[in-house]
């Protein structure tokens, strides 16, 4: 079974008078430990795709199943307690609260599930992200790509199955977007299923599975050995 499975995604937005189509049937299957780019140009479609997969957005009509389970079935409350255990979210702007700590913001989603992280458990996220000496700043303090990292454990304090990124490198130096898909690396090479949004071709180079989105549907698909 698929971790992540799409059946005949459509999502509109209505503004007035226009109707704008962002995606037009998408069906796709993502394997369980799959480390997948999309990319695609400006527009196409990206962010309204990882959202819809992440289940932060609910598509017009279609189906989205996330190991097996139908997200557009659940009620509301069961549904953001499925996705915060299944689910991590990093995005493209970072979107840190800018009045809680590194410490606090990764602690976030732990929260919310009514789990305080231990100490431990949060000193071992950060030091594999490289952040545990700036944990007690705020992210004014920190340069973008400590704030990208931040933004990265938080996406992964609740250990989640599968982590999506939108354009996790886009305000990112090349070494420090070296540093950031050396930490996607290695949560893909220990099991979890990752998804990109990127333009950059050395990010997609770093995944097997590259899909490409063009006018709201998948325009073509590559797989590396
Ligand atoms: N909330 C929204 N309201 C209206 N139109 C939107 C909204 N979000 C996205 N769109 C439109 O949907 C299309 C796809 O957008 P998006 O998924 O953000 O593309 P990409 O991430 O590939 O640049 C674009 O035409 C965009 O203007
Ligand atoms: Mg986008």
């Amino acid at each position: 079974m698929p971790i992540l499975e799409l059946k005949h995604i459509r999502k509109e937005f209505v503004s007035g008078p226009r109707t704008v189509t962002a995606l037009g049937d998408v069906s796709l299957r993502i394997e369980e430990g799959e480390m997948t780019a999309v990319t695609g140009p400006s527009g196409a479609g990206k962010s309204t795709l990882l959202q819809i997969m992440a289940g932060l957005l609910k598509p017009t009509s279609g189906e989205v199943k996330i190991d097996g389970q139908d997200l557009g079935a659940m009620s509301r409350k069961r549904s953001a307690a499925f996705r915060r255990k299944n689910v991590g979210y990093v995005f493209q702007r970072f979107n840190l609260l800018p009045m809680l700590t590194a410490r606090e913001n990764i602690a976030v989603p732990a929260l919310l599930d009514g789990v305080k992280p231990s100490e431990e458990s949060l000193l071992a996220l950060a030091e594999s992200l490289g952040i545990e000496d700036r944990l007690d700043h705020f992210p004014s303090e920190l340069s973008g790509g400590e704030q990208q990292r931040v933004a990265i454990a938080r996406a992964l304090v609740n250990d989640p199955r599968i982590l999506f990124a939108d354009e996790p490198t886009g305000n990112l130096d090349s070494g420090t977007t070296g540093d950031v898909m050396e930490v996607f690396s290695r949560l893909n090479r220990a099991g979890r299923t990752i998804l990109i949004v990127t333009h950059d071709p050395a990010v997609a180079g770093a995944c097997r599975r590259v899909l490409r989105i063009r006018d709201g549907k998948i325009g073509g698909e590559e797989v590396s050995s």
